[in-house]
């Protein structure tokens, strides 16, 4: 292994060491097929093959019923799912590799079907116009229902649940998905929060929720084992829309976790093009590490070369890899071998089975 690359030197994260900083970035590939919604021996064998990364994230997994928004998610609300994912983290472990369990509620984004007729829970009845993936395909959203400050407790609890319940399946850590348009951000951005109680109005009320959730984890997670993820120039995608607020949000809670000991503060570069955006930060490494003293893990349109680059600029410690691990289970063995990686698969990204799932190859050895 070449070790002068710094993808590939050892890292400390809390009261861990990670064996080298490609982070395998949260995936959902909707395999767990079954009424259950329980990961199975298939997703055993996905992860499991994964290993060599210095940290896995799952894919997002529903803190509840009610947090439910896309079919054959895994949850992490039951016993029967945490037994499956006991299966994940002890074959991830017995390969020597670790995995933190990605905690999601994706709030708006969900869809009436999932809720026997029930509408989805948001910050406010503000409908997000995006499609949801329901078991009949793809359906447009509906004006969901803006939660009661009884609604926002127990969402606040499920998380705490879910978070215990993980660690119960063996996770090493826990990360919270405030990203993507899902509830957290929903909470966050003006845009889809028009609450004039003690969760709207302001900035800080906008962010309260989110520091709620790390408080209600906290209780059954050590701080250095929950990370969180952000993604503060989201715009067009997942029904969020940027405003003159948005990065002065982001601010503010970026500086608000230096507070925090956490494992790491992970955020993703732009999805999209935002050059032409008003109120977009297109470098989001170079605005946030000057902001944020912890561990930063940075993700979005990395490979091996531009990935050594942000680590050797002292912009990022880690590096979250997506779609590059969906088609290469061996990431980190082609980057010390600089061999070429395999190109991901779209139209099997979602499709049940083990066909663009496990049945990428490993680079030959000879
Ligand atoms: C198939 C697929 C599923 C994804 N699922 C999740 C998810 O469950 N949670 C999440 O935070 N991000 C999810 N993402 C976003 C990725 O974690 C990552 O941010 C994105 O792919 C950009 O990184 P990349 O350029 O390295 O692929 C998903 C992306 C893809 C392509």
């Amino acid at each position: 292994m070449d070790n002068k690359q710094p993808l590939l030197t050892e890292y400390p994260l809390g009261d861990m060491t990670l064996k080298n900083r490609v982070v395998m970035a949260p995936l959902t590939r909707s395999r767990a097929d079954n009424p259950g919604k329980v990961p199975n021996d298939l997703m055993v064998e996905y992860y499991a093959q994964r290993a060599s990364a210095g940290l896995i994230i799952s894919e997002g997994s529903q803190i509840s019923e009610r947090a439910v928004g896309y079919i054959n998610t895994p949850g992490i609300h039951t016993d029967e799912q945490v037994q499956g994912w006991q299966k994940v983290t002890e074959a991830v472990h017995a390969r020597g590799g670790k995995i933190f369990c990605q905690l999601w509620h994706v709030g708006r984004m969900s869809h009436p079907d999932f809720h026997q007729g029930e509408l989805p829970l948001s910050a406010s009845a503000i409908n997000p116009n995006s499609q949801s993936f329901t078991p009949e395909g793809f359906k447009d959203t509906v004006t969901p229902k803006a939660m009661t400050i009884d609604e926002i407790k127990q969402t606040i609890s499920d998380y705490g649940q879910a978070a215990k319940n993980a660690m119960a399946a063996g996770f090493d850590g826990v990360e919270i998905h405030s990203s993507n348009g899902y509830l957290l951000h929903q909470f966050f951005s003006k845009t889809s929060n028009h609450r004039s109680d003690e969760y709207g109005g302001t900035i800080e009320n906008r962010a309260k929720i989110l520091f709620e959730v790390i408080d209600e984890i906290k209780q059954h997670v050590p701080e250095n084992r929950i990370g969180l993820r952000l993604n503060p120039s989201l715009h067009g995608i997942f029904g969020m829309t940027l405003d003159e607020e948005s990065i002065p949000t982001f601010d503010y809670i970026v500086k608000s976790l230096n507070n925090y000991d956490l494992a790491y503060l992970h955020l993703s570069e732009p999805f999209n093009d935002v050059s032409d955006v008003p109120y977009a930060e297109p470098n989001i490494a170079k605005h946030y590490r000057p902001l944020y003293k912890g561990t930063l893990m940075i993700n979005t349109g990395f490979n091996r070369e531009r990935g050594n680059q942000v680590i050797a600029d002292g912009l990022a410690d880690l590096v979250a890899f997506g779609k590059l691990f969906i088609s290469n289970p061996d990431l980190v063995e082609r980057f010390a071998a600089k061999a070429e990686t395999a190109r991901w698969d779209e139209d099997t990204f979602y499709t049940p089975g083990a066909k663009g799932y496990t049945d990428y190859p490993v680079l030959d050895p000879t």
